[in-house]
């Protein structure tokens, strides 16, 4: 019997993948360019378990028995027993395997959730089969997003040009620490499940939309070249100009799609009204939005403006929840908010809870595993713990 337990964490990108060039493979129209979430506060969790005594397949995610006949998890099994360690492939890849997967944040809520999930099983499989060399491209088979959560710090995702798509892989760019200043603040809008899945949406993106075209071809390619740059300088002027024009071009191809995919709400587009309001009253830019295919918003800032940022969403969205349920992650001094704070003039400020919560977290490592038996999610018969 072998039995490993992995966490990996949530990526954010800040150049938008949208549409594939093949939904078979997974491969993308374009490079993507992301940054890595601590994962002390947003992670994935996963226990993998193989056993001659095993008597069928069998996967469980956040507390609910689920199909194994998934065709991406069957891809991406398929793809880590085909790289097995030759001495003892033969028995190891004949047992059953159990798997149990759980999320410590809002599941398909837009806040890649699939990404962390599939990077998580990618690598605790790939320790329990011994499989060396690179798991990104495997990850890929999962959710495309998934590839760049194998990596800390900065990671592109190269669409590659190979048709097998072995060359469609992800790279860590940036280490971890490389800009330890910065901040994200994840503004959770709504945590209920999305109406689209974007695997949905991207392939009727990629059926009706014109402006994809211009995007993959005459936009990103140079983006990620000007973000790796940014990045490289830690730039965050030109970061955060990219960071929101890239996801405002995401949505705007979401908009061309023909029936449209809305992902943003009201809620979310009055995030977006307090970013530039605020960035145009301190005549620079200070906070950085970016919103993935969903409502809620992932905020980019440096740490020296965070107290003053964290008293700004105060005022505009006002909440009675407790502290520690309004603000998650990161613990606060207790003194970040007593700050005067200088409001621009005619800000908005909504209704009470219109904002439901805040993780404040960081750039982090990649995903790593947890060699503490205590740790696993499976029980010595291969059952969930919390079941
Ligand atoms: C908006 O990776 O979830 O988050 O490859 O079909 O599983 P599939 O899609 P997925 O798409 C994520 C899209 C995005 C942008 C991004 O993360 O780059």
């Amino acid at each position: 019997m072998r039995i490993v337990t992995a966490v990996a964490p949530v990526n954010i990108a800040t150049i938008k993948y949208w549409g594939k060039r093949d939904d078979d493979l997974i491969l993308p129209l374009n490079d993507s360019f992301s940054a890595t979430l601590s994962l002390e506060d947003m992670c994935a969790k996963t226990t993998v378990m193989i056993s001659p005594y095993l008597l069928e397949n069998k996967f469980w995610l956040n507390g609910k028995e689920e199909n194994m006949d998934n065709p991406r998890l069957s891809n991406c099994l398929k793809a880590l027993k085909d790289r097995l360690n030759k001495e003892n492939s033969e028995e190891v890849s004949s047992w059953k395997i159990h798997i149990c997967s759980e999320n410590n944040f809002p599941t398909a809520a837009g806040l890649a959730s699939s990404a962390a999930g599939y990077a998580c099983l990618v690598y605790a499989l790939a320790s329990l089969y011994q499989v060396d060399g690179d798991i990104t491209a495997i990850a890929r088979n999962g959710s495309g997003s998934a590839c760049r959560s194998i990596f800390g710090g900065w990671v592109r995702w190269h669409k590659g040009s190979l048709e097998d798509g072995t060359d469609s892989i992800a790279t860590q760019i940036f280490p971890t620490d490389h800009w330890p200043e910065i901040r994200v603040l994840v503004l959770v809008v709504n945590d209920s499940r999305k109406k689209y899945s974007s695997t949905l949406g991207m392939k009727q993106t990629v059926m009706t939309s014109e402006l994809l075209k211009h995007r993959t071809k005459f936009v990103v390619p140079d983006r990620i070249e000007k973000i790796i740059d940014a990045v490289h300088k830690k730039d965050f002027q030109s970061f955060a100009k990219l960071t929101m024009k890239d996801s405002n071009q995401f949505h705007a191809v979401c908009c061309d799609t023909y029936p449209p995919c809305f992902y943003m709400n009201d809620v979310s587009h009055a995030i977006i009204d307090m970013v530039h309001v605020y960035n145009e009253f301190k005549g620079q830019l200070k906070i950085a939005y970016t919103f993935d295919a969903g409502p809620n918003a992932c905020l980019f800032i440096q740490e020296s403006d965070l107290s003053e940022v964290l008293s700004l969403i105060r005022y505009v969205f006002p909440s009675n929840l407790n502290a520690n349920e309004y603000y998650r992650g990161i613990a606060l001094d207790k003194d970040l908010f007593s700050k005067d704070l200088s409001l621009p003039t005619g800000i908005t400020q909504y209704g009470l809870n219109t904002l439901r919560y805040i993780i404040h977290t960081k750039i982090g490592d990649g995903p790593r595993l947890l060699q503490d038996a205590k740790e696993h999610l499976l029980d010595s018969n291969g059952l969930p713990k919390n079941c």
